[in-house]
């Protein structure tokens, strides 16, 4: 038996995936580790943490099955943190990672002075603060001394891939998150390198997802407990790797995963020309193209609330008390911008709010608002992208919220869409392994990976009444972030 192993380079853990040719998952290993947050709103992770963290938990991963059985791996990454490394290839500073806002100026630079018209044309895309080309101005203006130092640009899966094979790769779903690919023609923007006053050799080489980009390094496959010839692939953004577990992979679908961000993403045949860029237009790790929401904080909010808050892991229990007819009844509302906002709403100085409480309120009521808040964000993307042309009909649900039962039905009665819920929903690490298992050459392609492997098990339907319900809520959710933006820029 041939094995191939999943990684999901996560915010908060590192999962591996052992997965046998037939999409059985017979191991997996979590290995977690910290996020720094040096200053309110920023957010930093060091990537030699990564690193400890996959070869500690490749060798307890493989520990039961023949050493030269691993014929592939493949990394589905955090999207967008700046790894910037020496001439030695040293890690120059901590990473920047996707949900830091500490480049308000520079997104602001970018968009207003390069203007969001002609990084529209450039890229595909305009600058949202979490994108990698506003830290890379940042650390040019904060840190001349580190910027002077780049020797290699990366992003985070990046860095493990490069570690495995000594390979300089980086593809291209996750590169349409630096705000430096040419994202329609799958290329280095030439003209953002310039505005980013960067070197394009500075860069690595683009690839496909599933491309083969090298073998394991001898001296790495020994470290590991390994032999044999390990391919590497180039992997691809979580979100797009999720996809692939979820069967997003063919035109019009649609995923939505409540992790620590919250993404809305749908998989397109052709490179999407958006009239608005509140979303993302990215490449998809099938080869083709997709359009992505990005909340970033979703799961994460219940679980602020519960642990931080609450004081309690306990979290179905704090959800048992909220019954249906609650649901679309909550006069309590909750901004889920813990982290400031990504999309549509691009605002860094965006705060998490509770409002509404009377005295009255319940416990549940706030729990009830947190999981509804988060329906509501990733609503907005909905909306921005219905105006942009994309239409939903129905939708997978992933990622640690989405296996929460009432989560589902608040999210598919505030989307007012069905919810399938796949079979097996193992994110990111699963997509990963299964771009290992095509770049190694057991299967095709993603399409016929996703043909054999998913399979939904369930459906939730959104219930008139209650859709109803929370249309009206909607409305008034709405008009909170336009009422305390400028109260949002004066809590700095
Ligand atoms: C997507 C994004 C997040 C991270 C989370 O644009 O920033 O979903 O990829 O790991």
């Amino acid at each position: 038996m041939r094995y191939y192993i999943g990684a999901d380079l996560g915010t908060s853990a590192l999962k591996l995936l052992l997965v046998d040719t037939e999409g059985n998952i017979v191991n997996t290993v979590t290995k977690s580790y910290d996020v720094c947050f040096p200053n309110p709103g920023w957010s930093e992770q060091n990537p030699e943490d990564w690193w400890n963290a996959l070869v500690c938990g490749i060798k307890e991963l493989v520990k039961n099955i023949d050493k030269s059985s691993v014929g592939g791996i493949g990394v589905g990454g955090q999207m967008h943190g700046l790894v910037i490394l020496d001439e030695n290839d040293d890690v120059i500073r901590p990473a920047i990672l996707w949900n830091d806002g500490r480049t308000a100026k520079e997104t602001a630079y970018l968009n207003e002075v390069i203007g969001q018209q002609k990084l529209a044309q450039l890229t595909g895309n305009i600058a949202f603060a979490g994108f990698t080309a506003p830290k890379i101005l940042w650390v040019k203006e904060n840190e001349p001394e580190n910027f002077k130092k780049i020797s290699k640009i990366m992003l985070p899966k990046d860095y493990i891939n490069y570690k495995l094979t000594g390979v300089f790769s980086m593809d291209f779903s996750d590169a349409s998150g630096t705000l430096l690919l040419d994202v329609e023609n799958k290329c280095w923007s030439k003209e953002m390198v310039d505005i980013c006053g960067i070197d394009i050799s500075l860069l690595p080489t683009l690839y496909e997802s599933y491309d083969k980009t090298g073998d394991i390094k001898t001296e790495i496959l020994n470290e590991l407990g390994l032999e044999g010839e390990v391919t590497v692939v180039a992997g691809a953004g979580d979100n797009a790797a999720a996809a692939i577990g979820t069967g997003t992979v063919t035109d019009g679908k649609c995923n939505i995963s409540l992790g620590t961000s919250g993404t809305f993403f749908v998989s397109s045949e052709k490179y999407a020309n958006l009239s608005n860029n509140a979303i993302h237009s990215f490449c998809h790790a099938n080869g083709e193209y997709h359009v992505m929401g990005c909340i970033l904080s979703a799961a994460s909010c219940n679980k602020w609330l519960c642990d931080d808050i609450l004081k309690t892991d306990d979290y179905s229990s704090e959800q048992a008390l909220i019954t249906d007819d609650m649901l679309g009844r909550n006069d309590v509302y909750f901004l889920p911008y813990l982290m400031g906002e990504r999309s549509p709403i691009n605002d860094t100085d965006a705060r998490g709010t509770l409002i509404g409480m009377r005295l009255d309120t319940t416990r549940q009521d706030i729990v009830q608002a947190v999981l509804e808040g988060v329906a509501f964000a990733v609503k907005d993307n909905l909306e921005v992208a219905k105006e942009a042309g994309v239409t939903v009909s129905r939708s997978t649900l992933c990622g640690g919220g989405g296996k929460s039962p009432l989560w589902r039905k608040i999210i598919a009665n505030v989307l007012n869409i069905p919810i399938d819920i796949p079979s097996a929903e193992e994110g990111p690490g699963f997509g990963g392994a299964v771009l290992a298992m095509i770049g190694d050459g057991v299967y095709e392609d993603v399409a016929a990976c996703a043909e054999k492997f998913v399979s939904v098990k369930g459906t939730v339907l959104p219930d008139s009444e209650t859709v109803a319900r929370y249309e009206e809520r909607y409305e008034k959710y709405k008009k909170l972030y336009p009422s305390l933006k400028d109260v949002f820029k004066s809590l700095k």
